[in-house]
């Protein structure tokens, strides 16, 4: 069976892949700059050194690296951090591409925030032009450098939607008002909010692996009305959703340009993906959200 290195694996995404690859007979390391654990292969990329075992047995890589987009206001320092905690850990990743002698395929992460806003009916794919926004270009420079092991090596880059889990992310942050019976629509509640379920991510990046798949797809299950994902969520939690919408000027007061992430609409379609076989386990919010309620 293969061995996989994820980078970044010790994060959201990267703890649920590895328990799905293990499950599916991969041998998994991660790729982290934390203390040495069973498993890890530590590395520094602003100092760009990495420990060099097991560096032989490495047959896929999974690039999963990134500064939190949500986790902090976006000043100019924050904004250098996200941009460059993709870009150069990819170009160090490249670099050092000639230690792994039996690498044979590559995966990278990216974001579906990188279309324009779009609320007109009629869902981006893969092929449209990248948006003018900090995001959109964030992810158009992160692509370019996912795509230079290309040239070598088989590689696939997700598009990431907002990642769907129990244990943290997204869904995490929108629980706790409808907990407190205080959930509404965030804005205008019309915008449109591209999401995916943790367990159909995993099992899309498996897919790719297996098929060996080529190009940039739209990793996304669907793009639902804020006010429909936060009405659906109140609906699980059985809890009330009577609250007026909150101004998105509250948001723009709090978080700034990184409101967007709230207030953004994004219509990405997953037709791509899907032609190569890809169905998801969790296509709709209420059976995504319903899932990870019951864990
Ligand atoms: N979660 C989402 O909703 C979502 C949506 C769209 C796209 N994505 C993208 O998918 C990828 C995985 O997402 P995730 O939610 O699993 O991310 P995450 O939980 O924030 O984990 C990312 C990992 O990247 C590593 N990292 C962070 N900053 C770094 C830096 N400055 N230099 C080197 N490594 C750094 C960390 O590993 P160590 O601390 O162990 O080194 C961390 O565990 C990310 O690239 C993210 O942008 C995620």
């Amino acid at each position: 069976m293969k061995t996989v290195l994820i980078a970044g694996g010790t994060g959201l995404v990267g703890k649920t892949l590895s328990t799905l690859l293990n499950q599916k007979g991969y041998k998994v390391y991660k790729l982290t700059r934390k203390a040495k654990k069973r498993g890890h292969i530590y590395w520094n990329p602003i100092l760009q050194t990495i420990e060099g075992r097991n560096m032989d047995k490495i047959n896929i890589i999974i690039n999963l690296v990134g500064e939190n987009i949500g986790e902090k206001k976006w000043t100019d320092d924050r904004k250098k951090a996200l941009l460059d905690s993709r870009v150069d850990t990819t170009k160090y990743l490249f670099k050092l591409r000639n230690n792994f002698p039996n690498l044979e395929y590559y995966v990278g992460a990216s974001g579906i925030n990188c279309y324009d806003s779009n609320n007109n009916g009629i869902p981006n794919v893969e092929t449209d032009d990248y948006g003018t926004d900090f995001l959109a270009q964030l992810v158009k420079s992160w692509e370019k450098e996912s795509n230079s092991f290309n040239q070598y090596y088989p590689t696939a880059v997700l598009r990431i939607a907002s990642v769907m889990d129990y244990r943290g992310g997204v869904l995490s942050k929108m629980k706790t008002p409808v907990w407190f019976g205080i959930g509404s629509p965030l804005g205008s509640g019309n915008q449109l909010m591209p999401w995916i379920h943790i367990h159909d991510l995993c099992e899309m990046i498996t897919h790719c692996i297996e098929h060996k798949l080529i190009g940039t797809y739209n990793a996304v299950a669907a793009c639902d009305a804020n006010q429909e994902v936060m009405k659906t969520l109140a609906k699980n939690m059985n809890r009330p959703f009577f609250m007026p919408k909150v101004p998105a000027k509250i948001f723009q007061w709090l978080y700034g340009e990184m409101s967007i992430l709230i207030l953004g609409s994004t219509n990405a379609s997953n037709d791509k993906i899907r032609s190569t076989g890809f169905t998801f386990q969790y296509p709709t919010i209420n059976e995504a959200i319903k899932d990870l309620l019951s864990n």
